[in-house]
């Protein structure tokens, strides 16, 4: 496998390219093949069984562009299809939920975590299980937040409704004393400053996305798939899919990338 080939990034939707926009901040050397499956989102009310077969049809259509790795850029995939597909192929493959327990784990103080996600990766288990098997002594409290995700679709970030809402949401939490909360949903760093807001300045924030990249660079270091420095003067040229919508992804992609994203491919996933 060439250190040159691309790295391959995929969610439900659009919420992975928070997970990109960290990728391309850490290591702007790598080019992406980003993958949003915007037929079929939300991954979040769906049976296991579903998102591994989802899975495992973007896993195939992201080996027939050559990737090197794959980046499962969705919390739900990550807990509910990672273990099954890792087994399954032969290139490096990293989910976003085991990067952002570690992160938890490592900053709370108080050892008692919270985790905010989807319905399905709360029913999982999976935070709780792998923050668990780091310190068994660690208190976890899961929330899950379902309208979070049309709430950012619709780009309510701002607005007095999600503001309510999220209090709604949060309040449970606040109740739990945490010190440490796990943004274990793609979307949900969009709504950063809101949720900093409603847990107070005692509550740090883990964003997941941002120490999945640092894992993909330690990852790429030790197989030695890093990829060269881009030349002065020339700049990397990332390729973005979808399964269906190609315009409003790009709309949303362009507003929250530091990447001008000039074509959008839609893919017809259920051949892969
Ligand atoms: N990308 C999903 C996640 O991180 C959220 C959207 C969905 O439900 O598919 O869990």
């Amino acid at each position: 496998m060439s250190n040159q080939a691309p790295i391959g990034v995929f969610d439900s939707g659009v919420g992975g390219l928070t997970v990109a926009r960290e990728i391309m901040r850490q290591i702007p050397d790598e080019k992406i093949i980003y993958f949003g499956d915007t037929a079929r989102v939300p991954y979040g009310s769906k049976s296991q069984f579903t998102i591994i077969r989802f899975v495992r049809q973007i896993v195939r259509f992201l080996e027939t562009r050559d990737v090197k790795a794959i980046v499962v850029a969705c919390n739900t995939a990550s807990a509910y299809a990672l273990e099954t597909i890792e087994r399954e192929i032969h290139i490096p493959i990293i989910g976003v939920v085991k990067p952002g327990a570690r992160t938890a784990v490592a900053a709370t103080e108080n050892g008692r975590i919270g985790v905010i996600a989807t319905d399905a990766t709360i029913r999982s288990g999976m935070y709780t299980r792998y923050i668990l098997s780091l310190n068994p002594d660690l208190a976890v409290y899961g929330k899950a937040c379902p309208l979070f995700v049309p709430l950012v679709e619709e780009g309510m970030l701002h607005d007095h409704v999600t503001e309510e809402i999220a209090n709604r949401y949060l309040d449970e939490l606040k109740k739990q004393d945490i010190d440490t909360l796990i943004l274990g949903c793609t979307h949900y760093p969009l709504l950063r400053s809101l949720i900093g807001r409603c847990m107070g300045i005692s509550v740090q924030l883990v964003n997941p996305a941002y120490e999945t990249a640092v894992s993909l660079r330690e990852l790429l270091q030790e197989k030695h798939l890093l990829a060269d420095p881009v030349p002065e003067g020339e700049t990397v040229h990332h390729e973005f899919y979808v399964s269906d919508g190609a315009e409003k992804f790009e709309i949303f992609a362009n507003s929250i990338l530091p990447y001008d994203i000039r074509k959008t491919q839609v893919v017809d996933i259920e051949a892969f």
